[in-house]
């Protein structure tokens, strides 16, 4: 595995692979990696000739000063836990070489980013669509892997990539859990013990509701998972809503939509998780 931290340095590991035909998969992290991060760069190296990952904390998603500045980061552990899943290269940049200039590029999303956590974290998309896109332009890569844990997110790159005609194919790739159920996360470090038991009632409660739909009406779900979160002490739902996979928006009755999902974001303590399940 190559470690590169500069863009000439990146470009010239690339393009000794490219050189040959190879393909390039792409894997973008901002680090403190776990499993399920592990799982898209494995997926990434079976399907490519050359994986690169990129690990950088973007300060432009961040509409949080505080939150920008306690991320975790692992550098040295990630690097030793990429090597194990097969990466080929992995990008360490620092903040001048992703934004020599201020990007100051304003997205225009639709209604895409107008719900749930893009209306919670107001500049939070249009941040991440910087970072990729600059990404995406040094990388060049034909194939880029997201988790759909971060569901709205894997919409708002393919409305990017389509947008500024990248020619990058977006690859989801589902979520992965702990065996209890929780979505893994590199927040879930900041979970204390028993903060991280209490959090399961978050994928169990989605999951039961996923068996339960038929009973249910869309409304009497969202009620019913909130309620049932809720009930724990040190758990608080900010929101739940049930909406169209691909235009984001909510829906009202099961049958309104072929592809629906649940989209879930809770505060556990401090620590603010997101989840989601998709029910067709
Ligand atoms: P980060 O939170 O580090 O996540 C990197 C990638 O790993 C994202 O595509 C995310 O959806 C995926 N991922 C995280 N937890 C996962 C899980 N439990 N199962 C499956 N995939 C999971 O998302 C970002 O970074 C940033 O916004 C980024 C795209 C890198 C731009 O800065």
């Amino acid at each position: 595995m190559k470690t590169v931290k500069t863009v000439a340095e990146l470009q010239q590991a690339i393009s000794a692979g490219k050189a040959d035909g190879g393909k390039v998969g792409f894997v973008p992290t901002m680090g403190a990696l776990h499993e399920g991060h592990l799982h898209l760069v494995r997926r990434c190296k079976s399907e490519n000739d050359i994986c690169v990952v990129s690990v950088f904390v973007n300060p432009t998603q961040f509409n949080n000063p505080e939150d920008l500045e306690k991320y975790p980061r692992t550098p040295d552990a990630d690097c030793r836990l990429l090597e194990s899943a097969g990466c080929d290269i992995v990008f360490l940049p620092g903040v001048e070489d992703i934004y020599p200039e201020p990007d100051t590029r304003v997205f225009d999303f639709g209604t895409l980013d107008k719900v749930m956590e893009g209306k919670m974290r107001p500049g939070h998309f249009n941040g991440v669509a910087q970072v990729v896109s600059r990404l995406f332009d040094l990388v060049t890569p034909d194939f880029s892997y997201f988790g759909e844990k971060d569901f709205q997110q894997v919409a708002i790159i393919r409305e990017m990539v389509k947008q500024l005609n990248i020619p990058v194919q977006v690859i989801q790739v589902p979520i992965v859990r702990e065996e209890s159920g929780l979505a893994m996360s590199s927040r879930n470090m900041r979970l204390t013990d028993s903060e991280k038991k209490d959090a399961v009632a978050i994928s169990k409660a989605l999951f039961q509701s996923k068996e339960d739909m038929a009973s249910y009406s869309l409304k009497e779900t969202v009620d019913r998972v909130i309620a049932q979160i809720n009930e724990i002490d040190s758990l608080d739902v900010e929101y739940f809503e049930i909406v169209d996979s691909v235009t984001l928006q909510p829906v009202d009755n099961w049958s309104d939509s072929e592809n629906i999902v649940g989209c879930i974001t809770v505060f556990c303590g401090q620590v603010r998780l997101i989840d989601n399940i998709i029910y067709k």
